[in-house]
């Protein structure tokens, strides 16, 4: 969840981490550091806009540090808590993303033994024990070493050693760490963000790997020291496409991205003509594809609202039998997995820690697993047998947006791939196939209209609390809304499948209690209406998402979102935009920090 960076080379250090640190920032940020072992530590609670107002305009330099962004788990996020961390002389500094888990043991010890603690971190016990380490004779790398295999949990780290300036060592258990290869300088971080607009030369780091960068060198060793060759990657991220694009925010920027991000993801994967979809990344699992009879897939948020839907496509096409686990849930159960079993983990970042373990508890049982992943060379995406990038570019954005299209989209090609390799008609891939290459030019469609919903958020911008319905496909889809508008606007949001209203939700309906509902002309067109009939004899006020040309639900809703016609399956493709949007303008009207929301961080690789 935390971000960390690091450098050592010739350049200004201070002034390339802190620039790095801003594009981590979307990692958490609820406080920073930076240290340079020239000039010292310096440390603020807050985002990085508070750290940099206490850099001295002169004096701090130096060509080598470590720097981090936090997302508090153990300790209050307050300045003396954010790392980095020092041990007793100031002389070992660390920033971690991740947690420690045995470090009360460690720290009851190490204070027995004469250290003494500044923070209430986790990460602090890191430090001292590598001091304890050197006091034993070891040097900074053996020491390094030897500590790391004392403790327990999850880390991505990068450390630095006073008397050594140069040497920078960084370690990786759980929490990614990507290695950045420059002309004579090296880059440690938490993703490639900050690296990129140095160089485009990175080294992704394993598990259970420790790397000891100097600016002209990188070693890679296991934690039992036997050396790892690992060959450069080269990454295609320009350093703009994480920024806003001329946008007022990354969440708007990402929606708009929406027709992009789908012809991004169908490229090269569809032949229309013939009803099928080719996806690359499982032809190594091709055999083993044919023997599943049943699928779990494990996602979390609003990853998890694109599996539910991905449920009913590949059930109805690919007759496959499917179900959907929240990774956090999986994990801990005693689910009945076997062989022909496919567990597929769903997820933007590729480091979400509850998806990861429910993949990994999938394959300890013997389980094919499988990947829909955004972020390329992230452990979900690597450690899956086989899988589908989604190809939707960084998503910055606190809020999930148009990586939700993109999952529901490779959903789409999924149930067309393993649907006609069962008893999927050629006719149904084709008019699949067909709909899904004219999403583009309907999202635009809908963004084009984006006026009128930011009319109807400011319309509605009171609210303290608002119901979504939907059902069938568009049954996630009304959790997926309640999400949006809860997150970025901190209003009481609920989801609820339609036909459940009358068994509890309908209770909390009057005048002051919108409802948004998800009423497109499909299979449940007919039981839409009702629900909305019954909301509206409650007093409630009802804003319905409507097929374009439907006159009808004009004389029962009180205000109306329009979107294209297209087929039931891709129905919630379309659906979901105008409930973006409205979750996007209802909370910039309210003034909020819409990109980076209270208490919440992109990537989720705590438990
Ligand atoms: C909501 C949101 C979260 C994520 C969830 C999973 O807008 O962004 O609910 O969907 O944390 O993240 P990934 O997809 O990275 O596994």
């Amino acid at each position: 969840m935390c971000g960390i960076f690091a450098y050592t080379g010739k350049k200004d250090a201070a002034k390339v981490l802190l620039n790095g640190l801003v594009s981590l920032e979307y990692r958490g940020y609820d406080s920073a550091g930076i240290y340079l072992p020239e000039s010292g530590s310096i440390k603020s609670a807050g985002a990085v806009d508070r750290l940099k107002k206490k850099i001295p305009k002169t004096g701090f330099t130096g060509k080598s540090g470590v720097a981090h962004l936090r997302w508090a788990t153990h300790g209050e996020p307050t300045e003396l808590n954010a790392h980095p961390h020092a041990d007793c002389d100031g002389d070992i500094w660390v920033v971690h993303n991740g947690i420690i888990e045995n470090f009360r043991e460690l720290k009851e010890k190490l204070i027995k033994a004469g250290h003494t603690f500044k923070s209430d971190t986790d990460t602090e016990v890191l430090a001292h024990l590598i001091e304890e380490h050197m006091k034993n004779e070891k040097t900074f790398e053996e020491a390094t070493l030897a500590a790391l295999n004392e403790i327990r949990g999850t880390y991505g780290a990068a450390i630095q050693y006073r008397q050594d300036p140069e040497r920078i060592i960084a370690a990786r258990m759980g929490s990614p760490v990507v290695l950045g290869v420059g002309k004579g300088e090296r880059f440690i971080a938490s993703d490639p963000s900050p690296i990129v607009p140095h160089t485009k030369q990175v080294v992704f780091l394993e598990d259970g790997e420790v790397a000891v960068i100097t600016p002209d060198s990188h070693t890679i060793y296991k934690l039992d020291s036997t050396q790892v060759k690992r060959p450069t990657l080269e990454i295609d991220w320009s350093a703009e496409e994480a920024q806003k694009g001329g946008y007022e925010h990354f969440m708007l920027k990402e929606i708009m991205e929406g027709p992009e991000v789908i012809r991004n993801t169908l490229r090269g994967r569809l032949i229309p003509e013939k009803g099928l979809a080719k996806l690359g990344g499982l032809e190594s699992v091709a055999d083993e594809l044919k023997k599943i009879d049943r699928i779990i897939i494990v996602a979390c948020g609003t990853a998890s609202y694109a599996a539910l839907v991905g449920e009913h496509m590949l059930e109805e096409y690919a007759e496959i039998p499917v179900e959907v686990e929240l990774g956090s849930e999986f994990r801990y159960r005693k689910p009945v997995v076997n062989e022909r079993t496919a567990v597929l983990g769903i997820s933007q970042s590729g480091e979400t820690l509850d998806t990861l373990e429910a993949i990994r508890e999938g394959k300890r049982r013997g389980a094919l697993t499988l990947g829909i992943v955004n972020t390329v060379g992230s452990t979900i995406a690597r450690e899956t047998d086989a899988g589908v990038y989604n190809h939707a570019g960084p998503e910055v954005s606190v809020a999930s947006t148009k990586a939700f299209l993109s999952q529901l989209t490779a959903l789409a090609l999924l149930t067309i791939f393993l649907g006609r390799t069962r008893k999927m008609s050629a006719k149904a891939g084709k008019e699949i196939a067909r709909e899904l290459l004219a999403l583009p030019e309907k999202i635009e469609r809908i963004l084009e209209n984006r006026a009128a919903i930011e009319r109807l958020a400011k319309k509605y911008v009171k609210a303290q609390d608002f119901l979504f319905i939907g059902r069938k496909y568009n049954y996630p889809i009304a959790f997926e809304g309640a999400i949006k508008l809860k997150e970025v606007s901190y209003i009481h949001a609920e989801g609820c499948g339609a036909g459940e209203m009358k068994h509890g939700p309908i209770a909390m309906i009057d005048e002051n209690f919108p409802t948004m509902a998800i009423a497109t002309k499909d299979s449940v067109y007919e039981k839409m209406l009702s629900n909305i009939q019954e909301i509206k004899a409650r007093k409630g006020k009802v804003i319905a998402v409507a097929t374009e040309g439907d006159t009808e639900i004009g004389k029962i809703a009180d205000d109306i979102l329009y979107v294209p016609k297209t087929i039931e399956v891709l129905s919630p493709i379309l659906n979901v935009i105008p409930l973006q949007l409205f979750a996007y303008y209802f909370a910039k009207e309210k003034g909020l920090n819409v990109d980076r929301p209270r208490n919440l961080a992109k990537s989720v690789t705590v438990e």
